[in-house]
């Protein structure tokens, strides 16, 4: 039987299997995808070894066991991809992709709509973690049953596992009415971005008794309503690990320290995905160089194209003397 696959850019040429070069063959067993992958699809030889679904029992499971649960944001497919072959447990489409996917000054530009496409990337590339979508603003405060049409919209068009929102003590009815419907909640409380302007900026939330006994009301009321777990933002380490001890859902502390029951970092940020320069909040860790890297590898393929380096015939399809040169013939380039 002959299958063809695309290989090509813009002219989308097909190549027989039958008549394919030995380095094209198909190998066995390394892709549930393999076989119908363009040359350019990322899942192109990967995809076997696949690890068991994260669900909520695992996410249970972990809490109870004590042990981190890690969370890691992704805004397309190759960072779902990597988030998700990494074992990242939970792979978060977070609405800071407004700003690190599509350039904008500040999340509450994202719209539910762009937050959905994004969402379908992650979850094709995401096949074992637990995918949570974020829910932009304005989709979801006007009222609970506003909140509850986006938040379906995100697991039918999105294709994501669960919803976060923003929001404490004065969310918990809406996290009641979508939880009620069926769709996990993940919480989000302390600095909660989208409301930046009302919080007068990036803060540090939680600083006096005051301010923590009121994260802690908000922790409790969103537990109350049914969120299975809740991002802490920008909470001093001390407090955060107090209010975790407080619940008995997970606590993910993006800048909250370490005695919440898991970690959320940015991936751009955590993985050094960023220009030399560029503000990085105290609490992240560069754990990698991936701007230097890809800076290295474009500025080598820019001068090996420049000086035709590049491509080598190691890079080009081969074809017969006597096929060559019957085409030169037709080109009337030589005698026969
Ligand atoms: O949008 C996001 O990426 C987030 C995480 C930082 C928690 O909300």
């Amino acid at each position: 039987m002959s299958r063809s696959i695309s290989i090509a850019k813009g002219s989308c040429a097909l190549l027989s299997q039958n008549t394919r070069p030995a380095s094209f063959a198909v190998k066995p067993l390394l892709s549930q995808w393999q076989g119908r992958n363009s040359s350019h699809s990322p899942m192109g030889g990967v995809g076997g070894n696949l690890r068991k679904k994260i669900t909520l029992n695992t996410i249970r499971t972990l809490y109870k066991k004590g042990e981190p649960i890690t969370m890691l944001t992704a805004h397309d497919f190759p960072s779902g991809h990597v988030a998700d072959a990494a074992g990242i447990e939970i792979v978060l489409v977070g609405d800071s992709l407004a700003m690190v996917a599509m350039g904008m000054e500040d999340t509450s530009e994202v719209l539910l709509e762009e937050m959905l496409l994004h969402c379908r990337s992650v979850s094709r590339a995401a096949k074992t973690s637990l995918i949570i979508g974020d829910l932009p603003m304005g989709c979801y405060e006007i009222a609970p049953e506003q909140a509850l049409e986006s938040a379906i919209r995100v697991i039918k068009e999105g294709r994501v596992h669960g919803v976060k929102l923003e929001g404490g003590i004065e969310m918990a009815p809406t996290i009641k009415k979508i939880t009620t419907a069926g769709i996990p909640v993940l919480a989000h409380i302390g600095l909660t971005p989208q409301r930046q302007n009302a919080l007068g900026g990036f803060r540090v939330q939680g600083k006096t008794a005051a301010g923590a006994t009121k994260i802690l009301e908000d922790a409790l009321a969103i537990q109350e309503a049914g969120a299975f777990a809740t991002v802490l933002e920008a909470v001093p380490a001390e407090i955060a690990a107090l209010i975790t001890k407080k619940l008995s859902i997970p606590t993910i502390g993006i800048g909250a320290g370490n005695g919440c029951s898991g970690q959320v970092l940015v991936q751009v940020d955590m993985t050094g995905n960023f220009p030399p320069g560029r503000f990085i909040p105290k609490f992240v860790k560069k754990y990698g160089d991936v701007w230097s890297e890809s800076m290295k590898a474009i500025e080598a393929y820019r001068d090996e194209t420049k000086s035709r380096a590049y491509p080598a015939p190691e890079h080009t399809y081969p074809i017969s003397k006597e096929e060559l040169a019957e085409f030169e013939r037709v080109l009337g380039y030589q005698d026969v």
